[in-house]
């Protein structure tokens, strides 16, 4: 039987619906989790909660503990891992508000532990990472989104960067250029320590601006936001879906 797992990101910090029946804190071989890890019930199954970003300190993407976080969620039984993240919207039609399921990554982050390879053993981690979310896991949110009547993009290029900082307008365009649909910060590494550990992964992109340089508004995080707490009780609607199927 599957197992759900929610990792959080900016704007989730709470799953509505979740009721809570116990809180893990875990320490990990690879530290601590953002956060104690929630258990809860939602549509009638099991599943886990965990903020990306830690609360009430918001822990920045580059610093997040991915290993951690991923490591912790497997050892609790989860098998399925839908992760949330906040982007910023590059090609035609990923205005503000729209909630993407992507299909592709470009991976731009650089300087994170981004492995469980350590080269200590002869367990070689070159995972077969061309389809880098888990197709079964991504019909089932693309089904949900359907019986839900919950208006999505059903496929996207999720590039993701390093960050804290947005973008330069020309690093958009590039990006653009690459084929991207969606820029992100907190996308990998966790998608491919998901596939190292034979976990099932896919993601939500709620789109939260355009990217930097497609709009002549500035960027600003209230603005986000606004969006951000809008899109996330869709997302919330979506999880409740999900996990009633
Ligand atoms: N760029 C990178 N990450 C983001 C953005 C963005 O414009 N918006 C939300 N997360």
């Amino acid at each position: 039987m599957s197992i759900l797992g929610v990792i959080g990101g900016t704007g989730l910090d709470q799953l509505s619906g979740l009721q809570i029946v116990d809180t893990h804190a875990l320490e990990t071989p690879y530290g601590e989790p953002s956060r104690p890890l929630q258990e809860g019930q939602l549509g009638g199954r099991r599943l886990f909660f965990l903020q990306r970003h830690g609360s009430p300190r918001a822990i920045p993407p580059h610093r997040v503990n991915y290993r951690a976080n991923l490591w912790a969620l497997q050892h609790l039984g989860v098998t399925d891992v839908v992760a949330i993240n906040a982007v910023g919207g590059i090609s035609e039609g990923m205005r503000p508000g729209r909630l993407v399921i992507p299909d592709q990554i470009i991976d731009y982050t650089w300087g994170r532990e981004h492995t469980f390879d350590t080269g200590e053993d002869d367990t070689l981690m070159h995972i077969d990472f061309t389809s880098p979310y888990d197709a079964r896991l991504r019909q089932a949110l693309l089904d949900a989104a359907g019986r839900e009547s919950i208006a999505h993009a059903g496929a996207g290029v999720h590039g993701v960067m390093q960050g804290p900082r947005l973008e330069t307008a020309a690093e958009i365009q590039r990006m653009a250029r690459d084929g991207c649909d969606l820029v992100g910060m907190t996308g990998m590494p966790e998608a491919s320590l998901a596939r190292e550990l034979g976990l099932a992964y896919a993601s939500v992109c709620m789109v939260v601006n355009a990217a930097a340089g497609l709009d002549d508004k500035p960027l600003t995080l209230e603005m986000m936001r606004d969006t951000l707490h809008r899109e996330a009780a869709v997302v919330g609607r979506l999880l409740v879906a999900l996990a009633a199927d």
